[in-house]
């Protein structure tokens, strides 16, 4: 399938109301190029845009991005630092667009051992573009699911939560995504089949899908197909009842 108008595709039955994407493969991409690495996360900025765009015009509500995990921090120092470059200049250069397009930026991690310069320009961003509702893009900068769940607990303890009070809600409810639908659907990119601590609550009863392709390849036919996969599954949530 070529790069096309979304429109020319045949139309989805369903469209995943919240999709997570686990962007893998820039390091491999830009090696498999006799690049640096960072050339490979640039790349995957770009096509971030590119997604962000299509994810727009396919009519999906909600998207959460794993730009960087908590794990992340053991990459070496040079990198670490250019994945912090890359999200100043990538705020800098993008929140307009992305405000002009309707897109409400969120974000979910610890944003604690950020600079204070680059903590007040989420804050903007965040505030700039806190009324859209085109689309969603809740970014994962710093984030890890059992962190998100040991935060959630510690919170409910210190709110006076008595064992009885303890439900499935509750716990949703002190979650970063607070608010947002569970996942339907788990993209990860460049073949590899993990989850590394994304959203393992939220993604309890998602759809998972692998594409073969590294992160800056995967183009709007690539999320075309992985919806089109999305549609040819049977949800039954435990149940037997295809829903
Ligand atoms: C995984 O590829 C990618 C990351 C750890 C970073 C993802 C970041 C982007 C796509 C850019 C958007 C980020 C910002 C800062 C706005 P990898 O490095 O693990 O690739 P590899 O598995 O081939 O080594």
């Amino acid at each position: 399938m070529n790069e096309q108008d979304i429109n020319e595709y045949p139309p989805l039955e369903k469209i995943p109301n919240h999709v997570g994407i686990i962007m893998d493969g820039n390091g491999r991409w830009a090696r498999s190029r006799g690049k640096p690495r960072l050339m490979g996360h640039r790349a995957g900025v770009e096509n971030l845009r590119r997604v962000l765009r299509a994810a727009v015009e396919l009519g999906i509500p909600t998207v959460t991005l794993y730009a960087f995990s908590t794990e992340n921090w053991k990459r070496p120092e040079k990198e670490v630092r250019g994945l912090l470059r890359l999200l100043e200049e990538s705020l800098i250069s993008e929140v307009d667009e992305l405000h002009k397009n309707g897109v409400q930026l969120r974000h979910i991690g610890n944003l604690d051992p950020l600079s204070a310069n680059l903590k007040k320009q989420i804050h903007e961003a965040l505030e700039l573009t806190k009324d859209n509702t085109q689309l969603i893009a809740n970014i994962a900068f710093n984030y890890g699911g059992r962190q998100e769940i040991v935060e959630a607990v510690r919170n409910i303890i210190a709110e006076g939560y008595t064992v009885d009070q303890i439900t499935e809600e509750v716990v949703s409810a002190h979650l970063y995504t607070a608010g947002l639908p569970d996942l339907d659907l788990v993209i990860r990119t460049s073949g590899e089949m993990r989850i590394s601590n994304f959203l393992i609550w939220q993604g309890a009863y998602a759809e998972y899908y692998i594409a073969p392709v590294f992160w800056p390849d995967f183009d709007k036919a690539e999320l075309y197909k992985a919806l089109q996969t999305y549609n040819q599954r049977d949800r039954r949530f435990g149940g037997l009842q295809k829903i």
